[in-house]
């Protein structure tokens, strides 16, 4: 089984040689080491890619691209060959890029090599190959939104490194360890200048259990590697835990958003057509090869090996390994001492170097020599047993030159503004601000006693445990700023921001609350996907603006998100800049209200009760709840149709229709699919459409509405017990289906999607009534059960359960009846029973009479004018299948499943007997 904890990345890193005096293959000067002044200065005939240049490799920048081969214990090539990998792109002029690769007996730089982490996990090097750089791209005013794009040659041709790991990654964490620790390598033998800022590009590509392999593209440092891939990783977790697939793309790593974006799906498996460039023939590389293993180069992962096999534990080491200056003068220290071979003492020596040494460089200034020269003075009087180590280490403490005590003044600054910017409240303020004044004061270079910081703390205390309530003006109107930019391919959702934690983001949402705490204003912002803390400072140019915006003002915010354990969930954005994006007048109820309120006073401002976490959570679970019957259907066979709403024939009734006008005629409402959902058969096996209806009955209950949504299905050669088994199927699934769909949405309406098991109950229409008779309530036999009856019957089965074969007199005319007795009809209601109320008819349906004789009785029975049905009638004279189908409602659906009181909530804006707005 695969889990969602394994975690497979692979990087694809692109590094300048930056220390390499002029390009790849002419004499323009490296760009990646000299920074050229202006847009293509330094360029040639060869870095433009002229017809008729010809290229000549720099030996030197190879020189480098193998010693990386090599530090990366890489096998190397004997034979350096360039290919040509042809793409059409205008950041390379010449129609192709000479780079290296496999075939034909030639191979990249070096293969299979390996680099370890910390704690000596290694991960696979695939190749280390050179190439070249192709040009830059410039996109004014950004990718997508530019309507041309300008090309600067400078970097075009400049040598590049490309490494290529293995898939050995198993964090974000890791490739950034990697990544950085590659960087170190390459500065410690000299391929990247010390002097010279990094610039690294990578690919990154990842897999967690049970998600497809994504690729995201061109990041550009070890921090954002560690970014990208954090939120990608995120991202997949949230689709594989909640059951979406994920599909193999290829995604674009927004550094100024900071999330990732799909630029396309599956990379289509590119046909470079590479072949070995003629312009450059094969060359003999030995002699290069010869002269780096002449070259004696220290590696971090050698000295961390030597010092190991000294005796030296791992943790050490790695300190020691990591510091070449710390690293010889250990290594002095130790041969001036004769103690090789004793391993417990060179490991305790170790330890004083990388606890006690370190902090005197670190604190007082010594140099490496001076600690070099102390610590064997002190080591050597341990040797001769006339101090332990335990002595040796407090006489080296000893050494330390304390920090000077801060000054009354500077400490009071301090402190006030560790106050000023402190947002915590009560009794955890005051440690926090104590700490944070003794942190800033070490970082100047002082000390401070802490009794005295504590002292002044307290006194100012009270200063920030002031709070105010902001009292809103009545009806006041704030106009929007004009909204030009695109804030919405810009902004990031809420829900992603507690993915980022930190860093500069946009915001959009509504004002929910807010507190003046006099230096801060503390804001809750909403949107679609969650609500984050905003705090925005006193020195803000629009903090009065701000403060008195009335609630549900809709923002934008610029500012940067900083996680803090005192915000609600752990992360906040501290504000720059706020603006008003919507007309706003203090609103006549707050959301909180709008909650308390009844049902008239919320579907009167239905708008506003809509953005409550409770409507949103059921719409949204109804949008899901659709999702899932959609794709069971779909994936079920069936095809979905759309048929008119405005007919001329009654389907279910002549009673309860709409009538309107038609071009001066009378035409209704649909009340069902039913006559063309059957029409469909002739076409399709399987059918189903979802869409609303409209019935004219009078119930004012919490079940009924004039316009209702339902789900109709019609399939042709399937019995009355097909069906059951389909609606069982459907119903068991899409609630499997939904749980995980809807998983945050349930959870904020705190419920739990019942588990169903099949089959479900059916009883026949007769023992209904029998039962209704025992428990000593009327009914007669052709009757329709009302409420009370079936109240009855849901307190028996407690769980859904079908009624079947209803007599044919309470059933519309095109149902089938039982060959063995004509009075009932192969039909059934599927019933729902709710726990705090009357049990829900969820769905109906049967088989359908496919006669033309009987459906013409049928339809005199029931005293209808056989006219109205012409076209209907004569549909069954040419190869009409058998068929039999349901409706089942989907507002009801979702009253059942969440098991709420009314079906009012489970639509935007309902319709019934009293209400038609908003
Ligand atoms: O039971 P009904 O009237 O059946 C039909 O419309 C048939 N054409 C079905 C068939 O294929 N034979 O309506 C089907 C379902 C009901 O069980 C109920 O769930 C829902 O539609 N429904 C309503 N929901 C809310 N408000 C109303 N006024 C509803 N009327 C029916
Ligand atoms: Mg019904």
């Amino acid at each position: 089984m695969e889990r969602v904890e394994d975690v497979k990345i692979g990087l694809e890193v692109h590094i300048p040689i930056t220390s390499v005096e002029t390009k790849l293959f002419c004499s323009c000067r490296n760009t990646s080491r000299y920074k050229p002044s202006k847009p293509n200065q330094y360029v040639c005939p060869v870095c433009l890619g002229l017809p008729g240049a010809l290229p000549r490799p720099n030996e030197k920048a190879v020189y480098m691209a193998l010693k990386t081969a090599k530090a990366l214990r890489c096998r190397l090539t004997h034979i350096l060959q360039f290919y040509r990998k042809h793409y059409f792109y205008p950041d390379l002029p010449k129609g192709y890029q000479i780079t290296q690769f496999k075939a034909g007996g030639y191979a990249p730089l070096g293969e299979d090599g390996v680099l370890m982490l910390q704690g000596g996990k290694t991960i696979r090097i695939r190749r280390v190959q050179i190439e070249e750089d192709p040009a830059k791209l410039i996109h004014p005013g950004g990718l997508g939104e530019s309507d041309r794009v300008l090309i600067d040659y400078n970097r075009s041709g400049n040598p590049l490194i490309e490494i290529v790991t293995e898939p050995d990654l198993s964090s974000p964490r890791e490739a950034r360890e990697f990544l950085d620790k590659l960087i170190r390598i390459l500065t410690d033998i000299g391929v990247l200048d010390k002097k010279i800022d990094v610039v690294i590009r990578a690919d990154a590509n990842i897999s967690i259990g049970g998600s497809a392999r994504i690729e995201i593209k061109n990041i550009g440092s070890p921090k954002d590697v560690e970014k990208a891939l954090e939120f990608e990783k995120l991202r997949l977790e949230r689709y594989v835990k909640e059951g979406i697939k994920t599909v193999q793309e290829t995604r674009h790593w927004d550094d100024r958003r900071r999330v990732t974006v799909s630029i396309r799906e599956k990379e289509v498996e590119e046909e470079y057509r590479y072949f070995p460039d003629p312009n450059i023939p094969p060359i003999n590389i030995k002699y290069l090869i010869e002269e780096i293993k002449r070259e004696e180069i220290l590696l971090e992962d050698d000295m961390y090996l030597y010092l190991i096999e000294l005796g030296v534990r791992s943790n050490y080491a790695e300190v020691i390994s990591r510091d070449k200056e710390l690293y010889d003068t250990f290594n002095r220290v130790i041969k001036r001492l004769g103690i090789s071979g004793d391993k417990g003492f060179i490991d305790k020596s170790a330890g004083l170097f990388v606890n006690e040494g370190k902090r005197l460089i670190k604190e007082s200034g010594l140099s490496y020599e001076k600690l070099g020269e102390l610590i064997y003075s002190i080591l050597l009087m341990v040797k001769e047993g006339l101090l332990t180590f335990e002595e040796a280490r407090e006489k080296l403490l000893q050494k330390r030159v304390h920090k000077p005590i801060i000054g009354d003044r500077d400490l009071e600054a301090i402190i006030n503004e560790v106050i000023t910017r402190t947002e915590i409240l009560g009794g955890e303020a005051k440690n926090y601000i104590i700490g944070e004044v003794l942190r800033k004061v070490g970082e100047k270079g002082f000390r401070a006693d802490p009794k005295k910081v504590a002292e002044v703390v307290d006194s100012r205390i009270g200063e920030i445990v002031k709070t105010k309530e902001v009292v809103e003006v009545k009806e006041e109107v704030y106009m929007p700023v004009e909204y030009r930019e695109s804030i919405a391919r810009r902004k990031i959702s809420i829900s992603d921001a507690f993915l980022l934690r930190e860093g500069e983001c946009i915001l959009t949402g509504w004002i929910e609350s807010k507190m003046d705490l006099g230096r801060k204003l503390f804001i809750i912002l909403r949107d679609w996907s969650g609500r984050i803390q905003l705090v925005v400072n006193r020195q803000n140019e629009n903090y009065e603006f701000i403060r008195k915006l009335p609630r549900e003002a809709f923002i934008k915010v610029e500012g940067s998100l900083h996680e803090d354990r005192r915000a609600p969930d752990g992360v906040e954005v501290h504000v720059n800049n706020i603006q008003l994006l919507s007309e706003i007048h203090s609103p006549p109820l707050s959301l909180l209200d709008l909650a308390r309120s009844s049902i008239p006073i919320r579907l009167k401002y239905r708008y506003l009760d809509i953005r409550r976490r409770y409507m949103r959570s059921i719409l949204s679970f109804r949008s899901k709840l659709l999702q899932a019957i959609r794709e069971y259907l779909i994936k079920d066979g069936f095809v979905e149709i759309n048929t008119p709403k405005i007919i001329t024939t009654a389907t279910e009734g002549g009673a309860e229709l709409f009538p309107f006008i038609y071009y001066g005629r009378e035409a209704f409402l649909a009340q069902s699919p039913q006559l063309y959902k059957q029409m469909a058969i002739n076409a399709f096996e399987k059918v189903f459409e979802i869409d609303s209806y409209y019935r004219a009955q009078k119930y004012d209950t919490p079940r009924h509405l004039a316009e209702f949504w339902s789900i109709d299905i019609e399939v042709a050669l399937y019995t009355l017990d097909d069906l059951l088994k389909l609606i069982e199927d459907l119903i068991i699934n899409v609630s499997r289906r939904v749980r995980v769909l809807a998983k945050e949405e349930l959870k904020v309406l705190d419920k739990k999607i019942p588990r169903l098991s099949k089959p479900f109950k059916r009883i026949t229409y007769s023992k209904a009534v029998e039962i209704i008779r025992d428990r000593g309530v009327k009914i007669r036999f052709g009757e329709d059960f009302g409420a009370d009856h079936l109240k009855v019957l849901g307190k028996k089965f407690r769980k859904p359960f079908f009624i079947i074969y209803w007599p044919s007199n309470i059933r519309a005319f095109y149902y089938k009846r039982l060959p063995e007795n004509p009075k009932l009809t192969l039909s059934f209601d599927l019933i729902y029973p709710l726990k705090s109320s009357y049990p829900l008819e969820l769905s109906s349906g049967g088989e359908r009479i496919n006669t033309v004789e009987e459906l013409r009785r049928s339809i005199r029975e029931k005293g209808l004018r056989e006219e109205s049905y012409t076209w209907y009638l004569e549909m069954f004279k040419y190869g009409m299948p058998p068929h039999a189908g349901f409706g089942l409602g989907l507002d009801r659906l979702v009253m059942a499943l969440l098991q709420l009181d009314t079906i009012l909530d489970t639509v935007l804006s309902p319709r019934t007997p009293r209400y038609s707005r908003p």
